[in-house]
C-alpha cells in the first residue's frame, strides 16, 4: 500500500504551513490540506471497512470500550482490546465480563470469534482504526489527561500511514486537535494527512435497558473531512445512525454539554427539593405533574447527589477550559458542582433529625443503606455520592450495614461494614432505613411493610403505606 502522501509531496512549503495553522489558531482543520491530497488510502481504508478487513484495536476495556469491541466483533471486523490492567484482561481472556451490559456468552462467542485481549502493545502492530476509551477524570480537581496521553503514546509507535485514530473519552474541546493529534505525530506522521483522526463522544447509559450503543446516534467529526469520512464510515458499521458534525472541537463539545444540562437540571431540582421539604410541599408530586406538560418541560429527578463517571467530572473540564482558555468562570458549573455535592451531607442532616425526633442520636444506631453504586442497576461506583453518606454517618458512630445486589466483590471488602441480603430481616433490624439508590431488586412493599422508619431519596416507596419521609 502506498502511503497517505505527506506535506512534502503535496508540495507545502513551511511558510505555506505556518500560515494555514495561524488561521486555524493552531488547530488542525485542514481542509486546505486535503483538497491538495491524492488520497488514495481513503479509498483504501473505505474498503477495508465496507468488506470488513480492517483490523480493529480498541483502547481500554471498559464500560465504554468493551461494547464497542463486541459490536465490531459482531459486524465481522477482527479486534483487539488492548488492556493495560492484566486482572482486567486475565478475567476478559477468560470469558468473564465486568461490564454489566456485557454477558459472559457474549464475550465467549467474541473470543470464539474474531475477538481477543491482549496487554501487549505488539499486537496492534498494522491496526487500520484504533478507538480509545480511556479514563478522563479530575486529579485535585483539574482535567487529568494522562490515560490519553499513554494511550497516544502507545499508538504512535505503532501507527502507520492510512490508518483511522479516533478518541471516545469525554474531554474538553481542543483535546484531540490541540492534544492528541501532537502525541500521535511523534511517529513521524501528520494528523490528517498522514493518518486520519477523529473524535466521537460515547453516549452510552449503563444498564439502560431500552437505549444502547448501537440505537443511540453516534455524534462523529473528523480533523478534516477525509477524517471524518472514515470515521463515519467505521461507525456506521456498528450503530445504526451517524451524525456527522463539522469539527472534532463540536462533538467534544456536545458531549459536555449533554452532561452539563443533566448535571445543572439536577442540581435545580436538588436545591428545589431542600426548599419544598422546608415548606412542607411535595417536590415529587409537583416533578411528576410537571411531567405532564408535553412541551417545554423535562422532569429531572433529586437524589443523594451526583456521582458515576460522568456528571461529577465532565462539566468540570469544560468550566476548566473556559478558566483556562478564557479567564471567565462558567457560574452554572459551579453553582451546580456545589449544591450537588452537598446533597449528601444535607442527606446527613436530615437522617439526624429524624433519629432526633425520635429520641435517639446517629452514634450508636442501626443505619441499613440501601445502594452503595452511583445509580440503579449499575455496578459503576465511582464518585457515588451512597460512599460520601456512609462515610458522614460512620464518623458520627453510626452503626452501619449496606445492601446493595450490584456492587462488585472487590468494593465491598474496601467499604468496611457488613454487607446484608435485601429482605424482611435486614430491613427489620434497623433502626433506620435509608435508599440511596432505586435499584431494581429493591422491593417498595417489603420496605414499607419490614423498616421501621425509611428516609427514602429516592421516593421509592411512594404510593405506599409508608411512615416515611421522603427527600
Ligand atoms: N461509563 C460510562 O457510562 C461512560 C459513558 C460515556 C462516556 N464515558 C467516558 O468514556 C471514557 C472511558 O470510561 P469508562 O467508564 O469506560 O472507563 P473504565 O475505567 O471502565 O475503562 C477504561 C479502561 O481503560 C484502561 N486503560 C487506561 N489506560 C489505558 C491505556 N493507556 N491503554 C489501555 N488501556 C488503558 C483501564 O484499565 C480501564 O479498564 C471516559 O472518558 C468516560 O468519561 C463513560
Amino acid at each position: 500500500m502506498q502511503g497517505v502522501t505527506s506535506y512534502e509531496e503535496i508540495r507545502m512549503s513551511p511558510q505555506e504551513r505556518a500560515d494555514i495553522d495561524r488561521r486555524t489558531n493552531g488547530m488542525r482543520h485542514r481542509r486546505e490540506i486535503d483538497e491538495r491530497v491524492v488520497y488514495e488510502p481513503l479509498t483504501e481504508l473505505l474498503n477495508r471497512i465496507e468488506n470488513r478487513t480492517a483490523r480493529i484495536v480498541v483502547i481500554g476495556q471498559g464500560y465504554v470500550g468493551l461494547p464497542v469491541a463486541m459490536e465490531a466483533t459482531e459486524q465481522g471486523f477482527d479486534v483487539v482490546g488492548y488492556e493495560v490492567d492484566a486482572k482486567r484482561a486475565e478475567s476478559l481472556a477468560a470469558g468473564v465480563s465486568y461490564v454489566e451490559d456485557i454477558d459472559g456468552e457474549r464475550l465467549r462467542t467474541a473470543l470464539a470469534g474474531g475477538y481477543r485481549v491482549s496487554t501487549e502493545l505488539g499486537d496492534l502492530a498494522g491496526f487500520d482504526v484504533a478507538i480509545i476509551t480511556v479514563p478522563t477524570p479530575l486529579t485535585d480537581g483539574v482535567p487529568d489527561l494522562s490515560y490519553v496521553g499513554s494511550a497516544g503514546e502507545a499508538l504512535a509507535r505503532v501507527l502507520r500511514s492510512g490508518a483511522l485514530v479516533v478518541l471516545e473519552s469525554t474531554t474538553y474541546p481542543g483535546t484531540t486537535n490541540e492534544y492528541l493529534a501532537g502525541i500521535l505525530e511523534k511517529s513521524g506522521l501528520r494528523a490528517g494527512a498522514d493518518f486520519f483522526l477523529g473524535y466521537s463522544p460515547e453516549r452510552i447509559d449503563p444498564g439502560n435497558p431500552t437505549w444502547n450503543l448501537v440505537n443511540t446516534p453516534k455524534v462523529v467529526a473528523g480533523c478534516n473531512e477525509n477524517s471524518a469520512r472514515v470515521a463515519d464510515a467505521f461507525y456506521s458499521t456498528i450503530v445504526q445512525q451517524t451524525v456527522l458534525v463539522d469539527s472534532c472541537e463540536t462533538a467534544e463539545l456536545v458531549k459536555i454539554l449533554e452532561n452539563t444540562y443533566r448535571h445543572v437540571n439536577i442540581a435545580l431540582v436538588n436545591e428545589l427539593a431542600m426548599f419544598a421539604g422546608q415548606l412542607g410541599v411535595d417536590i415529587w408530586a409537583a416533578i411528576d405533574a410537571a411531567d405532564t406538560k408535553p412541551f417545554g418541560f423535562t422532569a429531572f429527578r433529586p437524589g443523594p447527589g451526583v456521582g458515576g463517571h460522568c456528571l461529577p467530572i465532565d462539566p468540570s473540564y469544560l468550566s476548566w477550559r473556559v478558566r483556562q482558555d478564557l479567564g471567565q468562570t462558567f457560574r452554572f458549573v459551579e453553582l451546580a458542582n456545589d449544591v450537588n455535592q452537598h446533597m449528601p451531607d444535607y442527606v446527613v442532616r436530615r437522617i439526624s433529625s429524624m433519629l432526633n425526633e425520635r429520641e435517639r442520636s446517629v452514634r450508636g444506631s442501626k443505619i441499613l443503606l440501601l445502594g452503595m453504586t452511583y445509580k440503579a442497576g449499575t455496578s459503576d461506583w465511582r464518585e457515588s455520592p451512597s460512599l460520601v453518606v456512609a462515610k458522614r454517618l460512620k464518623a458520627l458512630g453510626a452503626q452501619l450495614t449496606f445492601c446493595d445486589p450490584h456492587l462488585p466483590d472487590g468494593q465491598r471488602e474496601a467499604l468496611d461494614a457488613p454487607f446484608v441480603d435485601f429482605g424482611p430481616e435486614a430491613l427489620e433490624a434497623a433502626d433506620l432505613v435509608v435508599v440511596l439508590v432505586d435499584h431494581p431488586e429493591f422491593d417498595p412493599e417489603v420496605i414499607s411493610a419490614c423498616a421501621p422508619v425509611v428516609f427514602d431519596t429516592k421516593s421509592l416507596v411512594r404510593g405506599h403505606d409508608f411512615a416515611g419521609e421522603v427527600l
